[in-house]
C-alpha cells in the first residue's frame, strides 16, 4: 500500500473527472488506485472543479492538478499526460465529455489527453436517463466502443435529486475494477476479444445460498461471490446481455450487470431457470446448499428449559446444473459448472472432476483443487476448466477476473464450433 502524497512506481493512471454531481465520487476511486499502488494524475474539467476543489485532488493524488493547456506550458502538458499513461480512466463522464471525445475535440487539458493518449481508455458515465437515452449520446457511446474504448454501462438508482433511473455512476469499487481489468489485459475490454459476446446473453450465478430454519436462523455456506461477480463484470466488458442471479452477496453490483437478489436454493433455482429460457450460456458459480431443513418453522424455535439438544432433519435440494443440462431449455445453451475438489484414495482432482462433469451432463467443468482450504473468499483463483470432449485448459493463479476471461473464451469456442456444425455448406 502507498500513503497518498509518496511517490508511486507502479502504472500511471490517468484519472479524468469531469461535471457532475458524482465527481465527489472519483475520490474514492483515486483512494483505490492510489492505494493497490498506481502513480495516479488527477485531470478534472474546469466544471468538475466546481464540484470538488483542486486541493482535495493534489492532497489526494500526491501531485499538482489543472484543467487547462496554458499551466507549465514549457512541460507540454497537453501531449506529455496522454503519451505517459498506461491507462486512462474518466469518471464521472459526462454527456459533454462523451460527446467531446467522440467528435474529437480538445478544448482543455482532459480533452487534449484523452487525443493524446495511446493507452486502454475507460470511461465510466454518469448523466441524468434522458441524457443517457439521448440519440445524440447513444451515438457517441457506440463511436467510442467502435474505437476500442470502454464506456461502462451506467447503473441503476437514485440520481441527483429525487429522481431514480438508469445514469447513475457505477460504485467505485466496480469502477476500479474494470479498469484494472483492462489493464491487465493490455487493451479494450476483453483485450484482443473487443465485444465479441456482444448479442449473447448470459446468466452467472454467484454467493451461497441460505436455507431458513426459522425466521432468524438459517444453514449457509462461506461463498463470498467474488467469482461469479468477476464473470459477470467481464462478460458485460465483452458486450454481453448479462443477469446475475446473486444470493447473498454482499458486493458492489458490477456496472452494466441485471442483478435478481435470491436468498435461498428455490429461489436461485426459479430465478435460473426464468433467465436461461433465453440465455446463450448459463454459469453456475454459486454454491447452492445441497441440503435444507425438511421443514422451516413459521416461528423461533425456543430451546428446552432441560437443556436437551434439538434435532434437524434434512432433505436434499434440487441439483440445478444437472436440471439445466438434462432438460436444456434450448440446444445452443451452453452449461457450465464448478466443482470445488480434493484428491483422495479413490482419485485425483482431475479424475474426480471428469465423473463430476460426466454425472452432471454439463459442457464444461471449472475445477478448483480445495485440498488445504484454498481459493473460499480469497482474491485470486487457479482452475482447470475440462469441457465435455475431453479437452481442457489450465488457468494458473491469477486473478479471478483472468479466470473469468478464460471460461469466458471456451464459452464463446463452443458457441463457435456449435454455428460451424449448423452451417450448412
Ligand atoms: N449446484 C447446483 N445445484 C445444487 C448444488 C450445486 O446447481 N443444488 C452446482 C453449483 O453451482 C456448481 C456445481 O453444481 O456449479 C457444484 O457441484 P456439487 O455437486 O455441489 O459439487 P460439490 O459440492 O463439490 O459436490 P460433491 O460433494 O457432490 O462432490
Amino acid at each position: 500500500m502507498t500513503e497518498p502524497g509518496a511517490p508511486a512506481s507502479g502504472p500511471r493512471v490517468v484519472l479524468g473527472v469531469s461535471g457532475g454531481i458524482a465527481a465527489y465520487k472519483a475520490c474514492e476511486v483515486l483512494r483505490r488506485f492510489t492505494e493497490s499502488g498506481h502513480d495516479v494524475t488527477v485531470v478534472p474539467t474546469a466544471a468538475a472543479l466546481r464540484f470538488v476543489g483542486a486541493p482535495t485532488w493534489a492532497a489526494l493524488s500526491g501531485k499538482p492538478v489543472g484543467d487547462d493547456v496554458w499551466t507549465d506550458v514549457h512541460r507540454v502538458p497537453h501531449v506529455r499526460i496522454g503519451q505517459e499513461a498506461d491507462l486512462v480512466v474518466v469518471a464521472p463522464a459526462t454527456a459533454d465529455v462523451l460527446a467531446k471525445a467522440a467528435h474529437g475535440l480538445a478544448d482543455d487539458l482532459l480533452t487534449n489527453t484523452l487525443l493524446t493518449a495511446r493507452c486502454p481508455v475507460v470511461m465510466a458515465p454518469a448523466m441524468h436517463t434522458e441524457m443517457w437515452e439521448n440519440a445524440a449520446t447513444r451515438a457517441n457511446v457506440a463511436t467510442l466502443r467502435s474505437r476500442g474504448i470502454v464506456v461502462l454501462e451506467p447503473a441503476e438508482g437514485r440520481l441527483t435529486g429525487a429522481d431514480t433511473g438508469k445514469g447513475r455512476l457505477p460504485e467505485p469499487a466496480e469502477i476500479v475494477a474494470a479498469a484494472l481489468d483492462v489493464l491487465g489485459r493490455g487493451g479494450a475490454a476483453g483485450g484482443a476479444e473487443g465485444d465479441d459476446l456482444a448479442g449473447r446473453h448470459v446468466v452467472v450465478s454467484a454467493g451461497g445460498t441460505r436455507e431458513y430454519l426459522d425466521p432468524v436462523r438459517f444453514l449457509g455456506n462461506r461463498s463470498s461471490g467474488r467469482q461469479g461477480v468477476a464473470l459477470a463484470r467481464t462478460a458485460a466488458a465483452r458486450g454481453a446481455r448479462v443477469t446475475l442471479v446473486a444470493a447473498n452477496v454482499e458486493l458492489a453490483d458490477p456496472a452494466g450487470v441485471s442483478v435478481v437478489r435470491v436468498e435461498t436454493t428455490a429461489e436461485l433455482r426459479e430465478a435460473v431457470l426464468a433467465a436461461s429460457a433465453d440465455a446463450d450460456a448459463v454459469v453456475m458459480a454459486a454454491a447452492p446448499a445441497d441440503f435444507r431443513p425438511a421443514s422451516t418453522s413459521a416461528t423461533k424455535i425456543k430451546k428446552d428449559d432441560d437443556g436437551g439438544g434439538a434435532e434437524v432433519h434434512l432433505v436434499q435440494n434440487p441439483d440445478i446444473l444437472a436440471e439445466l443440462a438434462a432438460e436444456r431449455p434450448h440446444p445452443g445453451l451452453v452449461v457450465v459448472g464448478f466443482a470445488a475438489e480434493t484428491g483422495d484414495e479413490r482419485g485425483s482432482v482431475l479424475e474426480h472432476a471428469r465423473a463430476k462433469l460426466a454425472r452432471k451432463g454439463c459442457d464444461l467443468l471449472v475445477v478448483n483443487d480445495v485440498s488445504g482450504g484454498k481459493v473460499f473468499g480469497s482474491e485470486d483463483n487457479e482452475a482447470v476448466v475440462l469441457d465435455r470432449d475431453g479437452g481442457s485448459a489450465t488457468v494458473p493463479l491469477g486473478s479471478k477476473s483472468a479466470l473469468a476471461h478464460v471460461v469466458w473464451d471456451q464459452v464463446a469456442s463452443r458457441w463457435a464450433a456449435s454455428s460451424s456444425t449448423n452451417q450448412t455448406p
